[in-house]
């Protein structure tokens, strides 16, 4: 049976842009609009004859815009029959999200019946993203990052990619990047390991993650220092796990006074975050003992013990292990750049099946092709010599703003814990408030973090100070706006 003819739809389009085809620019401005439900599934367009007199082009170039069209699904039809929208567009089938027709009503709640984990989980804070200003924590010097050297090993590793790398991964990581990894933790950090027990991970995060839910029932213990990591608060919240604080002290995370029966404690003994304090040998073997002794578990994160400007890098916790009690975890987030998110995790022996078991039933494995990238980085030497680099400049940057600290905020602002890391912490004098601080600065474009922000074991008000992303230039200036805000919030306090 003919179709009955259906009159055409009209619509309007913006002008084209210079420098591209006008085919392109009419396919795209027309799927644009279909897809936004201006012009409707089953609605026929005008026909190329009305479209080229209308925007003063060839039928030639409209009829090439409706191929377009017709080849990606958008619309049916033939010349002479008419060109309708097609009833089921290809973005429907993709589930691709499409602007609402008219204005939705509004939507009740729904009732979900979702899980504890569900209730209790909370999104990691989201980084800062803009340039870094005085005082950026928590982030490397990006702008120093040899990208075209990174570009280079990735080039390579894909013109030379095997069908193997291309299938699938092992849960626990790339073996020739777990060999590089064990080789390097061994003799960098003092580890002791096999490639057999280094597990590649997303970030420490992932750690965590796994750490927790190998590790942790809904209501067992897991200790955590305070102040502490953020993103362990987070993973192990979300676990349902009780939290247990841990006060941190001059050698470090002390042992809980009370609890004898933790499943796992969390800590940073090279350089405890935020505090700065590295852990004693005396605390680190009272530690190892308590855990061995009570069945518990170690999780040391070891997240920029790269970085350290006195002294000889202490060795890690795990090396003095012989229990098999310490899970050791680090991040390239810090060494390299934070969005490549890849770390590691090294295990005891006897828990790498239960962790590769884990990881294979969530994301399976980190991708291969990444892992291969990181693996040549590190292989070929780039990895040693940027880390070499960074750890010059960021000396650097830490005396600059340990002199100025000295000259300008003495009185103001103690200066604690700036051996290792991209940031350190000070302490508050006078009556300052860290909150209060952190709204002044920000309002003169310096950025400090309130030591209350990361618990309220510190007891004392305090500051965390990045330095490592700041040039010597930013870090001169936002001294002495800091030292000017501190010292009219003194005088107001008084
Ligand atoms: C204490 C601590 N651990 C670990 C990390 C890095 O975690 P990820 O590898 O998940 O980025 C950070 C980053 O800021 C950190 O501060």
């Amino acid at each position: 049976m003919p179709r009955r003819r259906r009159a055409a739809t009209a619509f309007s389009v913006a002008p084209a842009e210079a420098g591209s085809p006008a085919y392109r620019w009419l396919s795209s401005a027309l799927r644009a609009q279909i897809l936004e439900g201006r012009i409707h599934p089953g609605a026929r367009l005008p026909s190329t004859r009305e479209l080229a007199r209308q925007y003063g082009y060839s039928r030639g170039t409209i009829v090439a815009a409706f191929e377009a069209l017709r080849a990606e699904g958008y619309v049916a039809g033939s010349v002479g029959s008419g060109t309708y929208v097609n009833p089921v567009l290809p973005d429907e089938l993709l589930h691709a999200p499409r602007a609402p027709r008219a204005a939705a009503a509004p939507m009740q709640k729904p009732v979900r019946a979702l899980s504890g984990f569900a209730r209790r989980v909370r999104p990691f804070p989201a980084g800062v993203v803009t340039p870094a200003r005085a005082f950026r924590s928590n982030v490397p010097a990006l702008d120093l990052f040899p990208v075209a050297t990174w570009a280079q090993v990735a080039g390579r590793c894909f013109r030379r990619v095997t069908r193997r790398q291309l299938n699938d991964g092992d849960a626990l990581g790339y073996l020739p990047l777990r060999e590089a990894l064990s080789e390097y933790l061994t003799t960098a950090r003092g580890v002791r390991c096999t490639p057999a027990q280094v597990m590649v991970v997303a970030g420490v995060q992932e750690a965590l993650d796994l750490s927790a839910r190998v590790s942790l029932d809904r209501g067992d213990r897991v200790c955590l220092e305070n102040p502490g990591y953020v993103g362990a608060r987070h993973a192990f919240g979300a676990s349902g796990a009780k939290i247990v604080a841990l006060d941190v002290d001059t050698e470090g995370a002390r042992l809980p006074q009370r609890t004898r029966d933790a499943r796992l404690v969390y800590m940073t003994p090279a350089h405890q975050f935020p505090l700065g304090v590295s852990m004693s040998l005396t605390r680190r073997l009272a530690w190892l003992d308590w855990a061995h002794r009570g069945g518990a578990l170690i999780l040391e994160d070891d997240y920029d013990s790269e970085f350290r400007f006195v002294g000889r890098p202490l060795p890690a916790l795990q090396g003095l292990d012989r229990h098999g009690v310490v899970l050791f975890t680090g991040s390239f987030g810090k060494m390299l750049f934070p969005s490549l998110r890849l770390g590691y995790l090294v295990l005891p022996p006897d828990l790498v099946d239960v962790f590769a078991a884990a990881k294979s039933v969530s994301s399976r494995h980190v991708p291969v092709p990444d892992q291969a990238v990181l693996c040549d980085f590190i292989r070929d030497g780039h990895f040693g010599r940027h880390v070499r680099r960074m750890r010059q400049i960021y000396a650097e940057r830490r005396g600059v703003l340990l002199t100025d600290a000295q000259q300008y905020l003495r009185g103001l602002l103690e200066i604690t814990g700036a051996e290792a890391g991209l940031q350190t912490a000070g302490w508050l004098q006078r009556g300052l408030n860290g909150e209060a601080v952190a709204r002044a600065a920000g309002e003169r474009d310096i950025e400090v973090i309130p030591l209350s922000r990361f618990g309220n074991g510190a007891r004392r008000e305090g500051l965390q100070l990045g330095f490592a992303a700041v040039e010597t230039d930013a870090i001169h200036r936002g001294v002495r706006t800091l030292a000017s805000i501190l010292e009219e919030l003194a005088r107001d306090t008084q």
